[in-house]
């Protein structure tokens, strides 16, 4: 089975990026199920109905989110009716927050996907509950080539070591484990020991003459002067889709293969090339 991922959407030029290229990109590589990490799909702070639409039309399957999640108040109720919409499992129970942390979908060729969405403690504002502990209830509950054909984990978070120790907590239990949340794609995409691809951050979706997407004007006055003058906004020339692509093993759901995508903007450009007998028409 392939799958991509897609890191977070930054804007109205993260957003373009992947309505110009992720149709063509789905063709190409043949891909199957696609995840797109929109916390910051809405002017950089969070997800409306309306930004989301676009992504889901451009051949997004699910959603996930971060930090950002509640920025924009509409999500709280949107959410609630959007499966395809899924933020951090591991708030508190008390939190009571709204829709899920995880969501099982079904291919167009009935395949099986559980995507589960995480956050970080390390450096994270909110703190949620432990990640470890969440996740490893939603594995056991949904496991991997028995109750599902794939398993991909999305951990938002700032601290590598924690994204890192998520990858083998989850190794030979997911088909992916990729971080998300740094906005920098990092080089170190791998296939774990036990079967799980991995690759500690898929980067952004964003224009990358930025400061992590983000209009490089007001970060460097922040750090050269430590007067905030303005908001931060999303920096809005042509973004690099950044993400990951990955072909499982269709009898047991574990990763026969991991390679980065770039494409688009200013980044190095890396699609994969699959056999041509893989892409669809
Ligand atoms: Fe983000
Ligand atoms: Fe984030």
């Amino acid at each position: 089975m392939r799958i991509a991922f897609l890191g977070d959407v930054v804007g109205r030029a993260g957003r373009e990026a992947v309505v110009r290229h992720l149709p063509g990109l789905r063709r190409r590589l043949g891909l199957e199920f696609v995840v797109v990490n929109a916390e910051n799909a809405a002017g950089g702070f969070g997800i409306t109905e309306a930004t989301a639409s676009e992504l889901y039309e451009a051949g997004a399957d699910c959603l996930t989110l971060g930090n950002h999640s509640w920025d924009q108040r509409e999500a709280l109720t949107y959410i609630e009716r959007e499966p395809r919409l899924i933020r951090s499992l591991n708030y508190p129970r008390l939190a009571n927050a709204p829709g899920r942390g995880a969501g099982l979908y079904e291919t167009a060729a009935g395949q099986r996907v559980l995507v589960v969405s995480l956050l970080g403690q390390r450096g994270m504002e909110p703190i949620l509950d432990d990640p470890f502990s969440a996740v490893d209830r939603e594995l056991e509950a949904c496991p991997l080539g028995q109750a599902c054909d794939a398993v991909v984990v999305d951990m938002h978070a700032d601290v590598t070591s924690e994204k890192m120790s998520m990858g083998h907590f989850c190794d030979g239990r997911a088909s992916l484990v990729v971080g998300t949340h740094t906005h920098v794609p990092t080089a170190d995409a791998q296939v774990l020991p036990g079967g799980t691809a991995y690759q500690t951050d898929a980067g952004a979706c964003a224009d990358y003459d930025s400061v992590i997407g983000n209009d490089k004007d007001e970060p460097l006055r922040r750090y050269t002067t430590r007067i905030p003058s303005a908001r931060f906004k999303p920096a809005e020339g042509e973004a690099t889709l950044c993400g990951v692509f990955v072909e499982t093993d269709p009898r047991t759901g574990l990763a026969r293969r991991i390679e980065p995508i770039r494409l688009g903007g200013r980044l190095i450009q890396h699609v994969p090339q699959v056999e041509p007998a893989l892409a669809k028409a």
